[in-house]
Order: C-alpha cells, then structure tokens, then sequence
C-alpha cells in the first residue's frame, strides 16, 4: 500500500508541474489533496490496518502529502510569476513609442535663414560681427554720410528714444537703428583701435526697427544682414562677384544676380541687387556700392590707401522669397501650421 501512495504522489506531482494555469492548479489541489481526494481515501481505510502496516503506510501518506503540497506552492509561485509579468507587459507605457510621436522643436525660419547666410559667409572667409539695436545718431546715420540736416534721412522713418529720465546718460540722440549700417562703422572703428585690420571682411546680422505698420511686404521689426569688405584695391568686380557667389550659394547655382544704378549716402557710387527668380523674374534684395571715402575717414581709414565695398538686405525678405511666403506677417504670428513646414 506504501508504494501504492507513493506512485500517487509520483503521479500527482508530474501533474501539478504540467498545470497550465492558476486556475488548473487549484482544480487540481482539491482532487489531490482535497476531502474527495485519492490521498483521503486510502487514509479512510487505515483503520482496517494491523498496527505496524498502519505506521508504514501513516508515513508513506504523510510524506506524499508534504510532496504534493511542496509542489502546489512551488508550481503556484511560478504561475504567479509569469501572470504579473504578462500583466506587466500589457500595462507598460512605452515611453519610446510617445518620443518618436512627439513633435521635436526647430529653430524658427527667420533664424535658420540667418544661420545659413552666416554659414555662406563664414565658407567664404569672413567673420560675425555685431552692435546694439538701441543706437545713437552718430553710428546710425552720421558716420554713415548723413549729417543731421541730410535729406536721405527721411528714408528711414525711424523710432527715437526719449532720454528724459536716463539724467544726462545721453546727450546724443538715442534711437533704435533703422538698418545694420552702424555696425559697419563701429567694425572699422573697433579694428583700427584694437588692430586686427583691415583687411575686414565681416557680415553683420541683426534686428532692426523702423516707424512702420506691418503688412504683407513691411514689418515694424524685422532683420538684416550688412556686409562689409575693407582692404586694398577692392572694386565693383569684387561686390558684384561677391553677391554673385552668394546668391548661387544660397539659392542654388542656376540663380543669377544683377546690379541697378541706385543712390545711398554710405557708397558711392551705389547700386540695387536683384536676383532672378525660378521663374526668371527679378526679385529686389537690397542695396550695395563701394564705401563712400568720406565714411572710411569718420572710421579713421584713409580712403586713398583704403577701398571697400558694402551691401545690405533683409533676411525676412530673402526667407520670404526662399520659400515662397506670401505675407512677412507669418513669419511672426507663431502659428503652429505654418511653423511646422520649416
Ligand atoms: N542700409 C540700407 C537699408 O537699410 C541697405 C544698404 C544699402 C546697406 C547699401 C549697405 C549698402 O551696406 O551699401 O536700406
């Protein structure tokens, strides 16, 4: 009978370890060890026993027990197991799935503009210079060839700071500038007093102002980038190669460039540029010439040992043209659907 419990419990256990789920396990403890089970019932008939039979087959019941019963809690922890990790499975947030959804922030387009131009510049040896956007009359438009009483003044409707309140902090007029020209005078200033140049050959870009109402061609604020080339027998060649090269670089190498006479008072003689569009239209971009001799003196350079050329343009107008926008005001509205094609 001893042997006949054992193999029970050899069977059981083999069946426990095959149980598929929780479910299955605790179905399977009650037949095995339950008050119906085979186990009970050979305890049942114990008594009919002699004495030494009943201890052999008492231990024999007790150790199949002990086995069937260390197997159910083994086989229960392991079903345990493997139901958390499926429920872990399906409650698992992929963060990873949210990252790749998730849309990743750009530089807005007037900026990636303004980092392009520089890039072309820098590849073609110039440096980045800049100035302040609060300027006096002096940079903005004296150095510049435009004494107080110059009718080209009224070219630039410009924004005036009221220095009542500042206490003498300026006796010169104070402004917000109407164009990047300043930062050529203060380029030339800053070289000749700390001594790297000329030769200069620097692009400014920066935000300018201007007493305007916005509309689909004009913004109160927008940018510009100034270029500026001093150093020994510079000519118009060498703008008109310059705008030439820039152009192919930042538009591609089937646009073209073209210069118009025109009129400025920091060059002399002055001109417009324009490049041809796609379709071989002429889009104005904006203005260059030769520095006027009188600006390079006011910049303390000799104009007879020193020439150079200047040019000036609007990075919002370019950005405009580049990518086809219609009115200048997307650029600042921060629309969402209009940003994300950039
Ligand atoms: N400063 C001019 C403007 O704002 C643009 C310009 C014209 C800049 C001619 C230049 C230049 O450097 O040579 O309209």
């Amino acid at each position: 009978m001893s042997d006949e419990v054992s193999q029970l419990a050899d069977e059981g256990v083999a069946r426990v370890a095959a149980a598929a789920d929780l479910d299955a396990l605790h179905e399977l403890e009650l037949e095995l060890l339950g008050k119906r089970s085979r186990l009970t019932a050979v305890k049942a008939t114990m008594r009919d026993l002699d004495p030494e039979q009943r201890k052999t087959v008492g231990a024999a019941l007790n150790a199949a027990r002990t086995r069937l019963e260390e197997a159910v809690t083994g086989r229960r922890t392991e079903l345990e197991s493997a139901a958390r990790r499926v429920q872990l499975e399906a409650e698992r947030l992929d963060l990873t799935e949210h990252l790749g959804r998730a849309t990743v922030g750009h530089a807005h387009p007037i900026t990636q503009t303004w980092e392009r131009l520089e890039d072309v510049f820098v590849g073609m040896g110039y440096r980045v210079a800049d100035g302040p956007e609060v300027e006096t009359d002096w940079f903005n438009f004296e150095a510049l060839n435009l004494p107080p009483s110059h009718p080209a003044r009224s070219l630039w409707d410009t924004l005036y700071l009221d220095p009542a309140g500042l206490d003498g902090v300026a006796a010169e007029q104070l402004l917000l500038r109407t164009h990047t020209s300043p930062v050529q005078a203060r380029t030339m200033l800053a070289a000749v007093r700390d001594g790297w140049g000329p030769p200069i050959y620097v692009v400014c870009p920066g935000r300018v102002y201007r007493r305007d109402t916005a509309d689909a061609t004009h913004l109160p604020v927008f940018h510009q980038v100034e270029g500026l080339v001093v150093d020994r027998g510079i000519t118009m060649g060498d703008l008109s190669g310059t705008i030439e090269t820039f152009t192919k670089a930042y538009f591609g190498a089937d646009l073209t460039s073209r210069m118009r006479p025109s009129y400025f008072p920091f060059t002399e003689p002055s001109a417009e540029f324009d490049i041809s569009g796609p379709d071989g239209e002429w889009l104005e971009l904006g203005g260059c010439g030769m520095v006027h001799p009188n600006v390079l003196r006011s910049c303390g350079l000799d104009p007879e040992e020193w020439t150079g050329f200047a040019f000036g343009f609007g990075i919002d107008r370019l950005a405009k043209v580049r990518h086809h926008v219609e009115d200048l005001r997307d650029f600042i509205t921060n629309d969402q659907r209009f940003l994300e094609q950039f």
